[in-house]
């Protein structure tokens, strides 16, 4: 047997040291990355998506290649760790629509980070305070990069969940097709910024046109529905059934049954239903009253009962406990939405890529924000749409309440986006609570395009 040379005992026992030396460290740097997950990762990237029967595969974008991107979940209270990698020819960012999130994270290139340049990635890591529906989506050309494919499904879930036999995530989105079935890749055309923005000719749920989902009698579902469309109002219905609102934007709300009403989506809303299914068999039909009473997707009852009764159990949320604005002492602030087709700006419209909207008679965000306020501050943001035309307004960082408007029902609901009908005036109210840099904008992505987007800033 070799005897080992003095060089090799030394090394060993050099090397045996520094293991030795090292050891606490490694042991912490174990102990954090079981305590910091790798972070998920998130490829924005061309691919290509059925968008008609029959004809070749369409070319659009989506996050990992698919559409919509994956459905991201979470436990309230942990911590959501993205890598979002660049593999598109452009710039990107991804916003987390809903979050009360840290304003560093919010996704906002310009303002809050840098835009992500192609080949370069970013990480996002942030708590998500509040257990519910919302989603993701790019915040650079939002116009052309969400009417492409990039958006998904973010789920918060909640500690403890009401008890359902399916949690069905629904993302509801159009496109605009042509006639060999591929994407029409006219983004941002003058006609569709100054009038309803880029309304497509192909609603699809979770990016398949009219798919069945198989349900039986006696079970318990959870619907979140999510209108991720670039312009698109949806009116949906469930006819024959009376399926109960339990959350709007993420937001817990007392559960209310639907009785055949319209549930209103706006470009960015979410809601969250219960849906007990009593049927035998046949099929429940999801329709879009918005676009012709089109069945855009069918939950279809077959097999044996799941069991013998519809549960019983209750399924209200635990509400998130956001501050309510107090109104009388509130900050007020207009925000006077002008332009767009059939104005008096019309003359100035569908030339070229010059704004089209104006907010205050300003388009576009300016070096001074729409306002200013201390942390904590209760604000109302009076909003006057003096233009033909509906608007999805979102606030970033913020739920809010809506305590009044003229034509759209009033709702006692937290929301982060709310459709002001045309010729509307509507008080928006919230807590201005969350530190930083935040956007308000129209969520119909042409009009944030053409100058419907503003920002606030919390101090
Ligand atoms: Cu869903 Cu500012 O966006
Ligand atoms: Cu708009």
């Amino acid at each position: 047997m070799p005897t080992p040379t003095p060089v090799l005992d030394r090394r060993g026992f050099v090397a045996g040291a520094a293991a030795l030396a090292l050891a606490p460290a490694l042991a912490a740097r174990r102990a954090r990355a079981a305590l910091v997950p790798e972070p998920f990762a998130l490829e924005a990237r061309k691919t290509t998506h059925l968008l008609a029967p029959g004809k070749a595969p369409a070319t659009v974008w989506g996050f990992n290649g698919v559409v919509p991107g994956p459905v991201l979940r979470v436990r309230q209270g942990e911590e959501l760790a993205v890598r979002l990698d660049n593999r598109l020819d452009q710039p990107t960012a991804v916003h987390w629509h809903g979050i009360r999130i840290a304003n560093a994270m919010d996704g906002v290139p310009h303002m809050t980070q840098r835009p992500v340049e192609p080949g370069q990635s970013f990480d996002y890591r942030f708590v998500a305070p509040d257990a519910g529906t919302f989603w993701y989506h790019p915040h650079e050309r939002s116009w052309e990069q969400v009417a492409r494919g990039l958006f998904g499904a973010l789920i918060v879930e909640e500690a403890e969940p009401p008890r359902v036999d399916q949690d069905l995530v629904l993302v509801i989105n159009d496109w605009r097709v042509t006639g060999e079935g591929r994407l029409n890749e006219a983004f941002g055309t003058a006609h569709d910024r100054a009038h309803a923005g880029r309304l497509g000719n192909l609603t699809t749920v979770n990016g398949l046109i009219a798919p069945v989902f198989p349900v039986r009698r006696n079970e318990r579902l959870r619907l979140r529905l999510l209108n991720a469309s670039s312009a698109r109002v949806l009116r949906l219905q469930l006819p024959g059934t009376s399926p109960h609102l339990i959350a709007v934007d993420g937001q817990p709300v007392a559960p209310a049954a639907l009785y055949g009403e319209d549930l209103t989506l706006s470009p960015g809303n979410r809601v969250d239903l219960i849906l007990d299914v009593l049927a035998d068999t046949g099929a429940i039909e999801l329709k879009d009253q918005g676009a012709k009473g089109e069945v855009i997707a069918r939950l279809e009852v077959a097999g044996e009962p799941v069991r013998a009764e519809p549960l019983a159990e209750p399924y209200a949320l635990k509400p998130a406990g956001i501050a309510e604005p107090d109104l009388a002492a509130a900050e007020t602030v207009d925000l006077v939405m002008t332009g767009g087709a059939k104005s008096e700006m019309d003359m100035q419209t569908g030339k070229g890529d010059g704004p089209v909207w104006w907010l205050n008679g300003r388009a576009h965000m300016g070096p001074e924000p729409l306002f200013r306020v201390k942390r904590g501050t209760s604000v109302v943001v009076r909003m006057v749409n003096d233009t033909a035309w509906g608007h999805a307004m979102h606030v970033h960082g913020h739920h809010f309440r809506v305590p009044e408007r003229t034509h759209g029902r009033l709702r006692p609901y937290w929301w982060d986006t709310v459709l002001v009908e045309r010729a509307e005036t509507l008080k928006v109210a919230f807590v201005a609570d969350n530190p930083g840099k935040w956007m308000i904008h129209c969520h119909m992505l042409d009009h944030q395009a053409a100058g419907m987007d503003t920002w606030f800033e919390v101090g």
